[in-house]
């Protein structure tokens, strides 16, 4: 999300659209327009997620749905994925200004704001920020800017001074202290807090690990590793590695799209070029690499094993479509139209039918075709619920700065 970059769509401008994809509307190149295509989309996501709440226990999250065994899989509150189904739940009411949906989207919020404690990983921006931040934003409840301040200082505790990184996950046989590329996914959390009232140091902790992954996590090749694992005493790396991805020296698909969400965000809130810089590097080494096909929605990793033969990781699209939407802003003409253009080839192929549910279909989940964790065999080919949360927010940043409302 970016707090402060989306403003509530008015519900007029919903109807109209509703009566656009009624009446389908072409570009000239004889695909929908893309305000059609967005306008379709919403609509299906506000009956496809009136859905998923209903296949959900009212204790749980949503987690993925599979469409090869039919089985749909729940979480608890803890789980790293626990704001993405409101997150989502409160973009669908940003577009619609559907009643029903902020109703339902505040009531995953109540089960899920004891969360805001929660100090066992690096996950809180994911759980609380794209939650919580979105329903202050949009609703303005001092109980939702309370649970994102206090997410902050939970978050805050797992900072280690002597690495200036935040531990994403506690210490374990096979790893001391590791810090991954998701990481970079918390920080607009710290940021935000230290922007509106709460403590300033949340905002010096983001920057000190933001420095710290610009130094160690790239590649000559601008590629990033998924795991760095510290040693705290000695102050240095002991070993580069991957977790979710095909091999250590390998570009796990999510994890690239993470870094250019981060870098992107990370120069919005502080203005400093030199995160700009990397975000535009990585942009190019992913819209230039060999591996992207042609519908931009990566395989589950650059380097994966049997390409073109393997799976796509459509979650690494939405993230990476987002992000390209953002990160458009800030750069020239030529390089914005490169950007810009790839994430509605994003946007276009994930609302084709390969990728996009029917009504009904996957247990009302929205995008298809997404990869967890294959070497763990994990949530693979899989419906996911971030996946939904950042095609939603593409759409929402195209629509907020390319369509003439
Ligand atoms: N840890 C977040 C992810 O799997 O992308």
């Amino acid at each position: 999300m970016i707090n402060s970059y989306l403003s509530p769509m008015k519900p007029t401008l919903f109807a109209a659209l509703f009566l656009l994809a009624s009446t389908t509307v072409l570009s000239q190149e004889g695909n929908p327009s893309m305000k059609t295509l967005i306008g379709e989309n919403f609509a299906l996501a506000l009956s496809q997620y009136k859905l998923l709440e209903k296949n959900t226990p009212d204790t749980l999250m949503p987690r993925f749905f599979d469409p090869a065994t039919g089985k749909a899989g729940t979480s608890d509150t803890k789980w790293w994925c626990s704001g993405f189904f409101p997150g989502s739940l409160l973009y669908i009411y940003e577009y619609t200004n559907n009643e029903e949906i902020r109703q339902i989207a505040e009531k995953r919020l109540r089960i899920l704001e004891k969360e805001k404690y929660f100090t066992g990983n690096h996950d809180l921006g994911f759980m609380i920020n794209c939650s919580f931040g979105n329903a202050y934003r949009l609703l303005g409840k001092p109980d939702y800017k309370d649970a994102v301040m206090t997410a902050a200082a939970s978050l805050a505790t797992r900072y280690r001074p002597s690495i200036q990184s935040i531990q994403s996950w506690n210490s374990s046989e096979r790893l001391k202290c590791p810090v991954i590329i998701d990481n970079m996914m918390n920080l607009e959390l710290l940021y935000w807090v230290s922007n509106n009232g709460g403590d300033a140091r949340y905002r010096e902790i983001a920057l000190a690990h933001a420095n710290t992954t610009l130094r160690h996590h790239f590649r000559r090749d601008n590629s990033s590793y998924h795991v760095l694992d510290w040693d705290l005493d000695k102050k240095e790396i002991s070993k580069k590695l991957t977790w979710q991805g095909a091999a250590d020296e390998s570009a796990w698909a999510r994890g690239q799209s993470w870094g250019l969400y981060g870098f992107t965000t990370m120069y919005a809130y502080s203005q400093n070029k030199v995160y700009l810089g990397q975000a535009r590097k990585i942009a190019h080494f992913l819209l230039d690499h060999p591996n992207l096909p042609a519908d931009k929605i990566p395989f589950w990793d650059y380097n994966a094993p049997g390409i073109p033969g393997t799976f796509r990781d459509a979650s690494a699209g939405a993230i990476m479509a987002s992000a390209l939407l953002e990160l458009g802003q800030y750069v020239n003409k030529k390089e914005k139209k490169k950007f810009v253009a790839a994430a509605v080839q994003i946007i276009r192929s994930l609302s084709a039918e390969a990728y996009l549910t029917r009504p009904g279909e996957n247990g009302g989940f929205l995008i298809k075709q997404n990869v967890g964790s294959l070497p763990h065999k994990s949530e693979v080919n899989v419906s996911l619920t971030y996946a939904d949360y950042y095609f939603l927010e593409a759409m929402l940043r195209y629509q907020k700065w390319h369509l003439k409302n």
